[in-house]
C-alpha cells in the first residue's frame, strides 16, 4: 500500500492564505513515517470527483516522533490548497505517502559548521525543519536565515522562528525581506535575489565561511540566488535547492497523436515485484502510459519537480524533458523521472522497486 491514512490532530491558521495541518503519528506506522528534515508528503483526495494529488513539506522537527506537520499555502485556483485551507478540520482524515525527496539535511554532531538558509514565502516549510535540526542536534554549528515575504504579516511560522532567535542567541541570524512593504533598511526590502546576496556578501555575510547553503522558494528565486551565491565564490556542489513549482510547461515536447504512430518499443515496469510488458512509441510518457494501463504507480506533481515518480532505468535510454527533481549523481547513477521520460531505445526496463 503506498498511502497510509493519517489523522489530524491539529490545525493552525498560520497566515491569512496559510495553515499548517498537524497529525497524529500512532506506533504503528511512527516508522513508516520517519524523515529526514527538508522532505515531503505527498497527499492524494477526491476532490469534486476528481483525484488530486498535492506534495508538501515537512515543516515539524525530525526529533519528533509523535506527530508530523505540513504548512500548506492557499494559491489561487488551487484545488488542494483551497480544501485544505477551507475544508478541513481536526479528526478528519488525509492520505499520504511515505515521506520522500532530496532536499535533506543530516547533522552531525560533531561538526562545527555554517549554514545559510534562504526561503520565501511557504519556501519556509522544509527550510524550518533543516533551521531546527542544526540548532537542535549541531550544537557547534550556526545559522544565517535569510527570509522574504509580502510583508509582516504573511511571515510564516514567525513566533517559531522569533522563538528560535531567543534560544540560541548566539547561533542564529535572521534577516527578513519584504516586497510589499518599506522598512527603513533599503537593503531589506524587495524580494530576494541575485542583488540582494551580492549587496549582503559586502556588508553582513563573508560567504566563504558557508558550508552549505539552502535555498527554497519559486524558480525565479532559486536560480538567481544559486547563481549569486557562484558568483561570490561558493561551489555549487554546497547550494542545495528545492524548487515548489517549475514555470516552465510540463510535456513541452510537440507530442502526435498517439494513434498516428506505432507502438514497437518494449517497456517493462518492475513494481512491486511484479513486471508489467507494455508496448509504446517515443511519443508516449513512460508514466502515463503505464498508468494507463493500470498500474499503481506513485507520482505527484507531473511536472519534474517533486521526485515522486523517480524509478532506476534497468537498461534502455530515456530522454528527460525536465529533471529539477533529481541531483546530478542521481541521473549519473541511472535514475530517472517517469513523468518526463520518453524512450529513445527499442526496449527499456524501468525498475520503481529501486527507487525506494
Ligand atoms: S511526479 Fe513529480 S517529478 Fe514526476
Amino acid at each position: 500500500m503506498m498511502f497510509k491514512t493519517l489523522t489530524i490532530s491539529k490545525i493552525v491558521k498560520e497566515t491569512p492564505d496559510c495553515v499548517s495541518l498537524e497529525f497524529d503519528l500512532p506506533q504503528s506506522i511512527g516508522e513508516r513515517f520517519a524523515f529526514k528534515p527538508g522532505q515531503y508528503l505527498t497527499f492524494k483526495q477526491v476532490i469534486d470527483g476528481e483525484e488530486v494529488r498535492r506534495s508538501y513539506s515537512i515543516c515539524s522537527s525530525a526529533l519528533n516522533t509523535k506527530s508530523i506537520s505540513v504548512a500548506v499555502k492557499q494559491v489561487e485556483g488551487g484545488k488542494f490548497s483551497t480544501f485544505a485551507n477551507q475544508g478541513l478540520k481536526v479528526g478528519d482524515k488525509l492520505e499520504s505517502m511515505k515521506p520522500m525527496g532530496n532536499f535533506t539535511f543530516e547533522a552531525d554532531p560533531e561538526q562545527s559548521n555554517s549554514y545559510l538558509l534562504i526561503a520565501a514565502g511557504s519556501g519556509i516549510t522544509p527550510i524550518l525543519s533543516i533551521l531546527d535540526s542544526i540548532l537542535e542536534s549541531e550544537p557547534k554549528s550556526d545559522v544565517i536565515l535569510l527570509y522574504g515575504n509580502k510583508n509582516i504579516k504573511h511571515i510564516i511560522f514567525k513566533d517559531i522562528i522569533e522563538g528560535l532567535k531567543n534560544t540560541y542567541l548566539s547561533r542564529l541570524r535572521v534577516h527578513y525581506f519584504f516586497s510589499r512593504q518599506q522598512g527603513a533598511v533599503d537593503l531589506f526590502n524587495g524580494h530576494i535575489d541575485a542583488d540582494k546576496i551580492s549587496r549582503l556578501g559586502k556588508s553582513l555575510i563573508d560567504y566563504s565561511q558557508i558550508a552549505k547553503a539552502y535555498i527554497c522558494g519559486p524558480e525565479q528565486m532559486i536560480h538567481s540566488t544559486k547563481a549569486a551565491l557562484e558568483q561570490e565564490g561558493m561551489d555549487g556542489n554546497r547550494i542545495k535547492f528545492e524548487l515548489f513549482t517549475s514555470s516552465t510547461p510540463v510535456g513541452k515536447r510537440n507530442r502526435k497523436q498517439s494513434s498516428d504512430i506505432e507502438k514497437t518499443i518494449d517497456l517493462t515496469i518492475i513494481h512491486n515485484g511484479k513486471n508489467h510488458q507494455l508496448k509504446i512509441s517515443e511519443e508516449d510518457c513512460i508514466l502515463d502510459v503505464a498508468l494507463d494501463s493500470g498500474t499503481d504507480l506513485p507520482y505527484a506533481c507531473k511536472g519534474g519537480v517533486c521526485a515522486t515518480c523517480k524509478a532506476k532505468l534497468d537498461s534502455g535510454g530515456v530522454d528527460m524533458e525536465l529533471s529539477y527533481g533529481l541531483e546530478q549523481e542521481e541521473i549519473d547513477q541511472g535514475y530517472i523521472l517517469t513523468c518526463q521520460a520518453f524512450a529513445k531505445t527499442k526496449a527499456l526496463v524501468v525498475n520503481f522497486d529501486k527507487a525506494l
